[in-house]
Protein backbone atom coordinates (compact mmCIF):
# COMPACT_ATOMS: atom_id res chain seq x y z
CA UNK A 1 0.00 0.00 0.00
CA UNK A 2 1.64 3.21 -1.07
CA UNK A 3 -0.03 5.25 1.72
CA UNK A 4 2.06 2.88 3.77
CA UNK A 5 5.36 4.20 2.62
CA UNK A 6 4.09 7.63 2.88
CA UNK A 7 2.96 7.26 6.68
CA UNK A 8 6.61 5.52 6.90
CA UNK A 9 8.47 8.69 5.15
CA UNK A 10 6.12 11.42 7.45
CA UNK A 11 7.01 9.79 10.59
CA UNK A 12 10.57 9.66 9.62
CA UNK A 13 10.40 13.07 8.86
CA UNK A 14 8.63 13.85 12.05
CA UNK A 15 11.11 12.11 14.08
CA UNK A 16 14.29 14.06 12.92
CA UNK A 17 12.59 17.02 14.79
CA UNK A 18 14.30 17.51 18.31
CA UNK A 19 15.14 19.38 20.68
CA UNK A 20 18.26 17.49 21.65
CA UNK A 21 20.69 16.76 18.34
CA UNK A 22 21.55 12.85 18.02
CA UNK A 23 18.46 12.02 19.89
CA UNK A 24 14.94 12.37 19.42
CA UNK A 25 13.50 14.62 22.65
CA UNK A 26 10.30 17.06 21.67
CA UNK A 27 9.19 18.45 24.83
CA UNK A 28 5.92 21.36 25.88
CA UNK A 29 6.11 24.34 23.73
CA UNK A 30 9.97 24.08 22.81
CA UNK A 31 11.48 25.33 19.50
CA UNK A 32 11.31 21.72 17.93
CA UNK A 33 7.75 21.46 18.85
CA UNK A 34 7.17 24.87 16.79
CA UNK A 35 8.90 23.07 14.10
CA UNK A 36 6.96 19.40 14.53
CA UNK A 37 3.26 21.41 14.62
CA UNK A 38 4.10 23.55 11.37
CA UNK A 39 5.03 20.40 9.41
CA UNK A 40 2.17 18.05 10.93
CA UNK A 41 0.04 21.18 10.28
CA UNK A 42 1.03 20.90 6.27
CA UNK A 43 -0.19 17.37 6.06
CA UNK A 44 -3.05 17.99 8.02
CA UNK A 45 -3.84 20.81 5.34
CA UNK A 46 -2.88 18.62 2.59
CA UNK A 47 -5.94 16.25 3.67
CA UNK A 48 -7.92 19.02 3.15
CA UNK A 49 -8.18 20.25 7.36
CA UNK A 50 -8.34 23.41 8.56
CA UNK A 51 -5.68 23.96 10.76
CA UNK A 52 -5.18 25.70 13.89
CA UNK A 53 -3.21 25.79 17.23
CA UNK A 54 -5.21 26.62 20.70
CA UNK A 55 -3.90 28.61 23.95
CA UNK A 56 -2.34 25.35 25.01
CA UNK A 57 -0.24 24.59 21.85
CA UNK A 58 -2.78 21.60 20.86
CA UNK A 59 -2.37 21.46 16.84
CA UNK A 60 -5.93 20.79 15.65
CA UNK A 61 -7.39 19.65 12.38
CA UNK A 62 -10.59 20.09 11.50
CA UNK A 63 -12.51 18.61 8.11
CA UNK A 64 -15.76 19.49 8.49
CA UNK A 65 -19.01 17.40 7.51
CA UNK A 66 -19.67 16.91 4.12
CA UNK A 67 -23.25 15.82 3.33
CA UNK A 68 -24.31 14.64 -0.13
CA UNK A 69 -27.84 16.18 -0.53
CA UNK A 70 -30.04 16.35 -3.44
CA UNK A 71 -27.66 19.07 -4.90
CA UNK A 72 -24.83 17.17 -4.48
CA UNK A 73 -21.92 16.79 -1.72
CA UNK A 74 -22.21 20.16 0.57
CA UNK A 75 -20.19 21.04 3.68
CA UNK A 76 -22.44 21.20 7.30
CA UNK A 77 -21.26 22.82 9.98
CA UNK A 78 -18.92 25.28 11.30
CA UNK A 79 -19.74 27.72 14.28
CA UNK A 80 -23.16 28.93 14.63
CA UNK A 81 -24.84 26.88 11.81
CA UNK A 82 -26.65 23.95 12.58
CA UNK A 83 -25.04 21.62 15.00
CA UNK A 84 -26.52 18.40 13.07
CA UNK A 85 -23.15 16.55 12.11
CA UNK A 86 -21.43 15.30 15.27
CA UNK A 87 -17.55 15.68 15.87
CA UNK A 88 -15.06 12.54 15.85
CA UNK A 89 -12.05 13.51 17.63
CA UNK A 90 -8.83 11.52 16.31
CA UNK A 91 -5.00 11.91 17.77
CA UNK A 92 -2.40 11.37 20.25
CA UNK A 93 0.48 13.38 21.48
CA UNK A 94 3.21 15.20 19.32
CA UNK A 95 5.57 15.24 22.36
CA UNK A 96 8.21 12.95 23.06
CA UNK A 97 10.26 11.87 26.17
CA UNK A 98 14.13 11.86 26.18
CA UNK A 99 15.67 10.06 23.45
CA UNK A 100 12.61 8.61 22.47
CA UNK A 101 11.38 6.15 19.96
CA UNK A 102 9.78 7.87 16.15
CA UNK A 103 6.27 6.08 17.05
CA UNK A 104 5.18 6.78 20.59
CA UNK A 105 2.62 9.95 19.89
CA UNK A 106 3.73 10.34 15.97
CA UNK A 107 1.40 6.98 14.96
CA UNK A 108 -1.56 8.26 16.24
CA UNK A 109 -1.29 11.46 14.88
CA UNK A 110 -0.18 10.89 11.78
CA UNK A 111 -1.90 7.45 10.93
CA UNK A 112 -5.78 8.92 10.53
CA UNK A 113 -3.78 11.93 8.87
CA UNK A 114 -2.98 9.11 5.97
CA UNK A 115 -6.31 7.70 6.98
CA UNK A 116 -8.08 10.75 5.61
CA UNK A 117 -5.71 10.89 2.27
CA UNK A 118 -7.32 7.41 1.75
CA UNK A 119 -10.63 8.21 1.95
CA UNK A 120 -10.19 11.20 -0.05
CA UNK A 121 -8.92 9.77 -2.80
CA UNK A 122 -11.40 7.35 -2.95
CA UNK A 123 -14.13 10.22 -2.87
CA UNK A 124 -15.50 9.11 0.41
CA UNK A 125 -17.42 11.61 2.15
CA UNK A 126 -17.92 11.65 6.15
CA UNK A 127 -21.23 13.01 7.22
CA UNK A 128 -19.61 13.77 10.61
CA UNK A 129 -16.50 16.53 11.39
CA UNK A 130 -13.39 15.15 11.96
CA UNK A 131 -11.03 16.94 14.09
CA UNK A 132 -7.15 15.47 14.26
CA UNK A 133 -5.48 16.40 17.36
CA UNK A 134 -1.50 16.60 17.86
CA UNK A 135 -1.41 17.14 21.64
CA UNK A 136 1.21 19.48 23.01
CA UNK A 137 2.41 17.40 25.94
CA UNK A 138 1.35 14.31 26.89
CA UNK A 139 4.79 12.70 28.45
CA UNK A 140 5.42 14.82 31.38
CA UNK A 141 9.03 15.36 30.42
CA UNK A 142 9.05 19.25 31.48
CA UNK A 143 7.31 19.51 34.27
CA UNK A 144 6.91 16.52 35.57
CA UNK A 145 3.29 16.29 34.59
CA UNK A 146 1.77 14.27 31.92
CA UNK A 147 -1.53 15.31 29.76
CA UNK A 148 -1.29 18.93 29.91
CA UNK A 149 -2.01 19.02 26.30
CA UNK A 150 -5.34 16.93 26.48
CA UNK A 151 -6.44 19.02 29.75
CA UNK A 152 -5.73 22.12 27.96
CA UNK A 153 -7.99 20.74 24.79
CA UNK A 154 -10.51 19.58 27.88
CA UNK A 155 -10.61 22.94 29.69
CA UNK A 156 -9.16 20.74 32.90
CA UNK A 157 -6.01 22.21 33.43
CA UNK A 158 -5.90 22.69 37.05
CA UNK A 159 -4.44 25.97 39.09
CA UNK A 160 -2.16 23.75 40.78
CA UNK A 161 -0.95 22.39 37.72
CA UNK A 162 -0.49 25.74 36.09
CA UNK A 163 2.23 26.87 38.53
CA UNK A 164 4.02 23.94 38.55
CA UNK A 165 7.91 24.77 37.40
CA UNK A 166 10.37 23.41 35.15
CA UNK A 167 14.26 23.06 35.78
CA UNK A 168 14.56 26.90 35.04
CA UNK A 169 12.11 27.70 37.10
CA UNK A 170 9.81 28.59 34.29
CA UNK A 171 5.67 27.85 35.29
CA UNK A 172 3.20 25.96 33.20
CA UNK A 173 1.34 29.14 33.41
CA UNK A 174 4.50 31.33 32.20
CA UNK A 175 5.11 28.81 29.31
CA UNK A 176 1.72 29.14 28.00
CA UNK A 177 1.74 32.86 28.13
CA UNK A 178 5.22 32.95 26.09
CA UNK A 179 3.71 30.62 23.16
CA UNK A 180 1.07 32.33 22.98
CA UNK A 181 3.02 36.26 23.47
CA UNK A 182 1.02 37.09 26.30
CA UNK A 183 2.29 39.22 29.55
CA UNK A 184 3.89 37.33 31.80
CA UNK A 185 1.36 36.85 34.77
CA UNK A 186 5.25 37.33 36.49
CA UNK A 187 4.98 41.35 35.59
CA UNK A 188 3.09 43.37 37.84
CA UNK A 189 1.12 44.68 34.86
CA UNK A 190 -1.41 41.57 34.77
CA UNK A 191 -4.05 41.66 36.93
CA UNK A 192 -6.15 38.97 35.29
CA UNK A 193 -5.66 35.53 34.32
CA UNK A 194 -5.11 36.16 30.38
CA UNK A 195 -5.27 32.27 29.67
CA UNK A 196 -8.62 31.33 28.27
CA UNK A 197 -8.47 27.40 27.85
CA UNK A 198 -11.86 26.21 27.76
CA UNK A 199 -12.90 22.86 26.93
CA UNK A 200 -12.42 23.02 23.02
CA UNK A 201 -16.19 21.12 22.96
CA UNK A 202 -19.13 20.56 24.42
CA UNK A 203 -20.07 16.94 25.31
CA UNK A 204 -23.17 16.88 23.35
CA UNK A 205 -20.79 17.91 20.21
CA UNK A 206 -18.59 14.70 20.05
CA UNK A 207 -19.04 11.10 19.09
CA UNK A 208 -15.90 10.31 20.76
CA UNK A 209 -12.24 9.89 20.55
CA UNK A 210 -9.99 6.87 19.07
CA UNK A 211 -6.45 6.70 19.60
CA UNK A 212 -4.19 4.61 17.61
CA UNK A 213 -0.53 4.17 19.62
CA UNK A 214 1.74 1.42 19.85
CA UNK A 215 0.76 -1.00 22.58
CA UNK A 216 4.77 -0.31 24.22
CA UNK A 217 4.09 -4.09 25.56
CA UNK A 218 5.14 -7.24 24.75
CA UNK A 219 1.75 -8.95 24.22
CA UNK A 220 0.51 -8.68 20.61
CA UNK A 221 3.96 -9.50 19.35
CA UNK A 222 3.45 -12.81 22.09
CA UNK A 223 -0.32 -13.55 20.43
CA UNK A 224 1.27 -12.90 16.98
CA UNK A 225 -1.73 -10.36 16.22
CA UNK A 226 -0.41 -6.67 14.31
CA UNK A 227 -3.19 -4.45 16.16
CA UNK A 228 -5.79 -5.02 19.57
CA UNK A 229 -7.88 -2.70 21.46
CA UNK A 230 -7.98 -1.62 24.97
CA UNK A 231 -9.80 -2.27 27.30
CA UNK A 232 -8.87 0.23 30.08
CA UNK A 233 -5.76 2.21 30.89
CA UNK A 234 -4.38 1.73 34.32
CA UNK A 235 -3.94 4.73 36.91
CA UNK A 236 -0.95 6.87 37.62
CA UNK A 237 0.53 8.87 40.60
CA UNK A 238 3.25 10.86 40.01
CA UNK A 239 5.15 12.62 42.97
CA UNK A 240 8.44 14.66 42.88
CA UNK A 241 10.25 13.80 46.61
CA UNK A 242 12.50 15.88 48.52
CA UNK A 243 14.93 14.23 50.21
CA UNK A 244 17.10 16.99 52.84
CA UNK A 245 20.26 16.40 54.99
CA UNK A 246 23.01 17.67 55.88
CA UNK A 247 25.97 18.53 53.29
CA UNK A 248 29.77 18.12 54.45
CA UNK A 249 33.33 17.23 53.92
CA UNK A 250 33.86 13.79 52.21
CA UNK A 251 36.99 12.92 53.19
CA UNK A 252 36.92 14.12 57.54
CA UNK A 253 33.18 13.17 58.38
CA UNK A 254 32.75 9.75 59.99
CA UNK A 255 29.98 7.58 58.09
CA UNK A 256 27.57 7.55 61.58
CA UNK A 257 27.60 11.20 61.77
CA UNK A 258 26.41 11.48 58.21
CA UNK A 259 23.11 13.03 57.25
CA UNK A 260 23.56 11.88 53.77
CA UNK A 261 20.22 12.70 51.50
CA UNK A 262 20.93 10.37 48.03
CA UNK A 263 21.78 7.71 50.09
CA UNK A 264 18.52 8.04 51.54
CA UNK A 265 16.33 8.65 48.06
CA UNK A 266 18.80 5.53 46.96
CA UNK A 267 17.77 3.38 49.97
CA UNK A 268 14.00 4.41 49.29
CA UNK A 269 14.44 3.64 45.36
CA UNK A 270 15.04 -0.20 46.38
CA UNK A 271 12.90 -0.56 48.83
CA UNK A 272 10.09 0.85 45.79
CA UNK A 273 11.09 -1.60 43.80
CA UNK A 274 11.34 -3.94 46.19
CA UNK A 275 7.58 -3.50 46.92
CA UNK A 276 6.48 -3.43 43.53
CA UNK A 277 8.56 -6.68 42.43
CA UNK A 278 6.32 -8.27 45.88
CA UNK A 279 2.96 -6.60 44.47
CA UNK A 280 1.12 -8.16 41.35
CA UNK A 281 0.38 -5.95 38.82
CA UNK A 282 2.31 -2.67 40.52
CA UNK A 283 4.98 -0.91 38.92
CA UNK A 284 7.16 1.76 40.67
CA UNK A 285 10.06 3.79 39.08
CA UNK A 286 12.14 6.34 40.11
CA UNK A 287 13.08 8.04 36.43
CA UNK A 288 14.74 11.03 37.06
CA UNK A 289 17.08 12.15 40.12
CA UNK A 290 18.92 15.38 41.22
CA UNK A 291 21.89 15.87 43.77
CA UNK A 292 23.10 18.71 45.55
CA UNK A 293 25.33 20.65 45.64
CA UNK A 294 26.75 17.82 43.67
CA UNK A 295 30.46 17.39 43.94
CA UNK A 296 32.28 15.07 44.53
CA UNK A 297 33.90 15.62 47.61
CA UNK A 298 30.69 16.61 49.25
CA UNK A 299 28.16 14.84 51.14
CA UNK A 300 24.94 15.49 49.01
CA UNK A 301 22.60 18.04 51.63
CA UNK A 302 19.56 17.29 48.60
CA UNK A 303 17.95 14.70 46.24
CA UNK A 304 15.24 15.38 44.32
CA UNK A 305 13.69 12.57 42.53
CA UNK A 306 10.62 11.86 40.55
CA UNK A 307 8.15 8.74 41.94
CA UNK A 308 5.96 6.92 39.21
CA UNK A 309 3.81 3.97 40.86
CA UNK A 310 0.92 2.71 38.42
CA UNK A 311 -1.77 -0.38 38.97
CA UNK A 312 -4.65 -1.21 36.58
CA UNK A 313 -7.01 -1.24 40.26
CA UNK A 314 -6.88 2.46 41.86
CA UNK A 315 -7.37 0.90 45.23
CA UNK A 316 -4.27 -1.26 45.17
CA UNK A 317 -2.56 2.23 43.66
CA UNK A 318 -3.47 3.96 46.42
CA UNK A 319 -2.12 1.63 49.24
CA UNK A 320 0.69 1.04 47.69
CA UNK A 321 1.24 4.77 47.98
CA UNK A 322 0.36 4.49 51.38
CA UNK A 323 3.34 1.94 52.21
CA UNK A 324 5.70 3.66 50.32
CA UNK A 325 5.03 6.62 52.69
CA UNK A 326 5.42 4.73 55.21
CA UNK A 327 8.75 3.44 54.02
CA UNK A 328 10.20 6.70 53.11
CA UNK A 329 9.42 8.17 56.64
CA UNK A 330 11.11 5.28 58.54
CA UNK A 331 14.20 5.44 55.87
CA UNK A 332 14.23 9.43 56.79
CA UNK A 333 13.95 8.81 60.50
CA UNK A 334 16.69 6.50 60.59
CA UNK A 335 19.38 8.78 58.84
CA UNK A 336 18.13 11.76 60.47
CA UNK A 337 16.63 13.46 57.00
CA UNK A 338 13.52 15.10 56.23
CA UNK A 339 11.24 13.96 53.35
CA UNK A 340 8.81 16.57 51.77
CA UNK A 341 6.72 15.06 48.58
CA UNK A 342 4.56 17.36 46.01
CA UNK A 343 2.06 15.14 44.09
CA UNK A 344 2.74 16.50 40.51
CA UNK A 345 0.06 14.07 38.79
CA UNK A 346 -2.65 11.60 40.00
CA UNK A 347 -4.91 10.27 37.37
CA UNK A 348 -7.63 7.25 38.12
CA UNK A 349 -7.73 4.08 35.70
CA UNK A 350 -9.79 5.00 32.90
CA UNK A 351 -12.48 2.13 31.16
CA UNK A 352 -12.42 2.66 27.45
CA UNK A 353 -16.85 3.20 25.77
CA UNK A 354 -17.75 -0.55 25.10
CA UNK A 355 -19.82 1.04 22.49
CA UNK A 356 -16.88 2.75 20.68
CA UNK A 357 -14.41 0.12 21.26
CA UNK A 358 -17.04 -2.78 19.83
CA UNK A 359 -17.17 -0.36 16.96
CA UNK A 360 -13.22 -0.17 16.91
CA UNK A 361 -13.31 -4.06 17.14
CA UNK A 362 -15.73 -4.72 14.13
CA UNK A 363 -13.20 -2.99 12.30
CA UNK A 364 -10.41 -5.22 13.73
CA UNK A 365 -11.90 -7.89 12.87
CA UNK A 366 -12.90 -7.47 9.51
CA UNK A 367 -9.32 -6.77 8.58
CA UNK A 368 -7.34 -8.89 10.96
CA UNK A 369 -10.03 -11.82 11.38
CA UNK A 370 -9.81 -11.65 15.30
CA UNK A 371 -8.95 -9.00 18.03
CA UNK A 372 -7.76 -9.06 21.67
CA UNK A 373 -8.41 -6.48 24.36
CA UNK A 374 -5.71 -5.21 26.54
CA UNK A 375 -5.29 -3.13 29.68
CA UNK A 376 -2.90 -0.17 28.95
CA UNK A 377 -0.30 0.03 31.74
CA UNK A 378 0.94 3.52 29.81
CA UNK A 379 -0.73 6.61 30.24
CA UNK A 380 -2.56 8.11 27.29
CA UNK A 381 -4.33 11.32 26.12
CA UNK A 382 -7.18 8.95 26.17
CA UNK A 383 -7.38 9.38 30.14
CA UNK A 384 -7.48 13.33 29.40
CA UNK A 385 -10.02 13.13 26.80
CA UNK A 386 -12.18 10.33 28.74
CA UNK A 387 -13.24 13.28 31.16
CA UNK A 388 -15.17 15.38 28.26
CA UNK A 389 -16.20 12.16 25.44
CA UNK A 390 -16.42 8.64 25.18
CA UNK A 391 -12.59 7.18 24.25
CA UNK A 392 -11.67 3.75 22.74
CA UNK A 393 -7.96 3.32 21.45
CA UNK A 394 -6.03 0.69 18.70
CA UNK A 395 -3.20 -0.60 20.10
CA UNK A 396 -0.38 -1.58 16.89
CA UNK A 397 2.11 -4.33 17.47
CA UNK A 398 6.22 -2.79 18.52
CA UNK A 399 9.25 -4.64 18.02
CA UNK A 400 9.87 -6.54 21.17
CA UNK A 401 7.53 -4.28 23.39
CA UNK A 402 10.19 -1.70 23.55
CA UNK A 403 9.17 1.97 23.57
CA UNK A 404 10.25 5.17 25.22
CA UNK A 405 14.08 3.79 23.71
CA UNK A 406 14.97 5.27 19.75
CA UNK A 407 14.77 1.04 19.12
CA UNK A 408 11.11 1.78 19.37
CA UNK A 409 10.15 0.05 16.18
CA UNK A 410 6.07 -1.58 14.05
CA UNK A 411 7.05 -3.45 11.21
CA UNK A 412 5.74 -2.10 7.53
CA UNK A 413 2.78 -4.36 7.48
CA UNK A 414 1.45 -3.85 10.97
CA UNK A 415 0.92 0.03 9.19
CA UNK A 416 -0.68 -1.69 7.09
CA UNK A 417 -3.18 -3.42 9.29
CA UNK A 418 -3.34 -0.64 11.39
CA UNK A 419 -4.44 2.33 8.05
CA UNK A 420 -6.56 -0.05 7.04
CA UNK A 421 -8.32 -0.70 9.87
CA UNK A 422 -8.58 3.08 10.96
CA UNK A 423 -10.45 3.32 6.77
CA UNK A 424 -12.72 0.69 7.87
CA UNK A 425 -13.95 2.25 10.92
CA UNK A 426 -14.00 5.68 9.53
CA UNK A 427 -16.04 4.36 6.48
CA UNK A 428 -18.14 1.78 8.39
CA UNK A 429 -18.70 4.87 10.68
CA UNK A 430 -19.73 7.20 8.17
CA UNK A 431 -21.88 4.37 6.72
CA UNK A 432 -23.91 4.08 9.58
CA UNK A 433 -24.21 7.87 10.11
CA UNK A 434 -25.99 8.26 6.94
O1 LIG B 1 4.22 7.35 30.83
C1 LIG B 1 3.36 6.87 30.09
O2 LIG B 1 2.65 5.95 30.45
C2 LIG B 1 3.14 7.45 28.73
O3 LIG B 1 4.15 7.04 27.88
N1 LIG B 1 3.09 8.87 28.81
MN1 LIG C 1 2.45 7.80 24.15
MN1 LIG D 1 5.15 7.59 26.05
Amino acid sequence: MKTVALLRSMLDELGGITDEPGRLTRTFLSPAMERAVKLAGCWMQDAGMDVRVDQAGNLIGRLEAIQVGRTGPVRRGGAGRSALPKTLILGSHLDTVRDAGKYDGALGVLLPVVALYELNSRGVKLPFHVEIVGFAEEEGVRFASAYLGSQGYTGRLKRQTLELRDADGVSVREAIERWNGLPSSRSKRVGVNTLHLKPAHRRDELLGYVEAHIEQGPVLEAEKLAVGVVSAIAGQSRYRLTWTGKAGHAGTTPMNLRRDAFAGAAEFALAAEKLAQATPGLVATVGSLAVRPGAANVIPSEAVHTLDVRQARDTARQKALFQLGRLAEKIARKRGLKVAWQRTQDNAAVNCSPQLTARLERSVNTVQGRSLRLVSGAGHDAVAMSALTPVAMLFVRCRGGLSHHPDEHVAPKDLGVALKVMVDFLERLAADAK
